[in-house]
């Protein structure tokens, strides 16, 4: 996590420069003054409260926090599936709000992974097919995409199951389909919400360890968690309370 470059917002929360950040690495997204309100008939929900952070390209985060406290819809509005009601987001510079409904799929399916707590996998394709997901729909899909994809199944070690449907695979198995479909396009950000919330722990334990070697990588990874054990595994933990940033732990020696 690094700085934002300019002056913070008035009441909003902001990481100051050197902390925990290594260097100058490049931002990959960058929350200013990033608020969430849902309108309820005459109630508003204030989801997201004023929150102005970034980070940076390789890093490893866990946001925490109660159950409600946003960190969903922060998630959500991180991998452009919602959007801020006020503030800016920038996926590597690129201001969300600017970007039109194509232009915003276009981003997602480019930069960034995302993981479901339930899957979400396509019940009638098999494996292989799953992963493919995210380019089936590209007009000009790259070359050997179909390759790349066996390799990640393989890399998730679903090497043998590619022909199998979701229904014929264990809850871990489909969870390491889901990776392997976030990682197809080579995401510049893998975001996961409770990835492992719903698996033993040993099958987590799994998980866990694909996080960490794609981390070694070099791959940008944030995960939402509320199991300490899973949080402790990434660098830095971002808190939530009430929609607004608690602090940040450096996990880090
Ligand atoms: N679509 C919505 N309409 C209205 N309010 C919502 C909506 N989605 C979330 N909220 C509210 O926003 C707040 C944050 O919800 P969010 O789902 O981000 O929490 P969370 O931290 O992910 O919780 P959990 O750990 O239970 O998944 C909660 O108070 C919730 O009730
Ligand atoms: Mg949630």
């Amino acid at each position: 996590m690094s700085a934002l470059p300019d002056e913070e917002p008035s009441g909003g929360v902001s990481v100051h420069p050197g902390q925990g950040s290594a260097g100058d690495t490049e931002t990959v997204a960058q929350l200013e003054g990033v608020s969430r309100v849902y309108s309820m008939g005459a109630e508003e929900v204030h989801a997201l409260d004023d929150l102005s952070f970034s980070f940076g390209s390789g890093e490893y985060w866990a946001v925490m926090g109660s159950s409600g406290s946003g960190k969903s819809t922060l998630l959500n509005i991180l991998g452009c599936i919602d959007r801020p009601t006020r503030g800016e987001y920038r996926v590597r510079g690129q201001a969300v709000s600017e970007l039109d409904d194509d232009e915003l799929s276009e981003l997602r399916s480019k930069e960034l992974g995302f993981i479901f707590q339930s899957y979400n996998l396509i019940p009638q394709l098999n494996v292989l097919e799953n992963i493919l997901m995210p380019v089936l729909y590209q007009e000009n899909p790259e070359e050997g995409i179909e390759e790349r994809g066996r390799v990640l199944a393989e890399r998730v070690g679903l090497g043998d199951r590619l022909t199998h449907r979701p229904a014929e695979l264990s809850g871990g198995q489909q969870q390491r389909v889901a990776i392997a479909r976030s990682l197809i396009n080579d995401p510049a950000l893998i975001l996961a919400d409770e990835a492992t919330g719903n698996l033993d722990s040993k099958t987590a334990g799994e998980i866990l360890e694909l996080f960490d070697e794609l981390h070694a990588e070099g791959k940008t990874i944030l995960i939402v968690t509320h199991e300490p054990r899973v949080g402790e595994r990434a660098d830095r933990i971002l808190r939530l309370k009430d929609g607004a940033l608690e602090g940040i732990e450096d996990n880090r020696r």
